[in-house]
């Protein structure tokens, strides 16, 4: 439930980092679903039966149903917010599942475990919040080591296509009161950089339309292309294995949306 304050205290907040939209994060994303089954479908294609690493696994909006379909899943996420919605969803799923998902707080460049996972898992652009390739390199890096030998690494990225949507508009509705959001999401694309800064600025309204409180988001996404991540993946000890341009798993190609590939942790040399 959004705070209420007033419009002028909203209007002087300085944008904030990813996860200042926690709190309407899994409303606004609540039809977002393909992702989640095309995730379920490769676990099941690869028969991975062990435990799940989720990178950036923000309010648990892909772990929570993985955790609900049987797995064991770990998520971490560096922001504290999001973290915090997603251990208030994990307080009211059955014990049994709940049993199965944990979070924790982690920074997915510098990031270790006592024990090795079966896959690491990282939906929805987790990986492109790292904007240098040596962030990247570092998380790669971290992933290997926390997977079993043979384990698979999932990344899901958005295309680097030349235009991004430079300004979008959309609404959605907050339970329980029903309170109406509206989101503008502005995108600048710096190709030379290789880097889409993004603002998000949300109003929440009351029934009668008044203003009761705003949310700006700015952060930056690599722009990271197909040779780029199967380099990387390389170098860090994976083995490039499909390359998908969508969650039904058509190719890659120029006119994809999304840059998803699935890799194999290759053996020690
Ligand atoms: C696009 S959201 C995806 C959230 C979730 N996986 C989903 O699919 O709904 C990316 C997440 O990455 C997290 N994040 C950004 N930088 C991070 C870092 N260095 N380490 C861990 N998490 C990070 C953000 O806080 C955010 O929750």
């Amino acid at each position: 439930m959004p705070r209420t304050t007033g419009a002028r205290a909203a209007a002087r907040r300085l944008p904030r980092g990813y996860g200042a939209q926690a709190r309407v994060y899994d409303h606004e994303y609540r039809d977002a679903t393909a992702d989640v089954a095309f995730i379920q479908a490769r676990l099941d294609e690869a028969r991975v039966r062990g435990p799940l690493l989720e990178l950036g696994c923000g309010t648990g909006r892909v772990a929570i149903p993985l955790a609900l379909a049987g797995h064991r899943v770990t998520g971490i996420d560096i922001s504290e917010a999001m973290l915090d919605a997603g251990r208030a969803r994990r307080r009211r799923l059955p014990p049994e599942v709940a049993a199965r998902l944990r979070f924790a707080r982690k920074d997915m460049r510098d990031f270790a475990f006592p024990r090795r996972f079966s896959a690491v898992l990282a939906p929805f652009s987790a990986l492109a919040m790292l904007t240098e390739p040596a962030e990247r390199a570092a998380c790669l890096a971290r992933c290997r080591a926390a997977l079993e030998p043979g384990g698979l690494l999932l990344i899901d990225l958005f295309a680097p296509r030349a235009a991004g949507v430079p300004t979008f508009r959309t609404s959605f509705r907050l339970p329980p009161r029903g309170l109406l959001v509206e989101k503008e999401s502005s995108e600048v694309v710096d190709v030379t950089a290789r880097l889409d800064h993004v603002t998000y600025h949300y109003k929440i309204r009351d029934p009668e339309g008044r203003l009761l409180d705003e949310i700006r988001v700015a952060f930056r996404l690599a722009r990271v292309d197909r040779a780029e991540i199967e380099t990387a993946l390389y170098a860090a000890g994976f083995d490039a294995e499909e390359v998908w341009g969508d969650y039904r798993q058509r190719p890659y190609g120029p006119q994809s949306e999304r840059l998803i590939v699935q890799a194999r942790r290759l053996p020690d040399a």
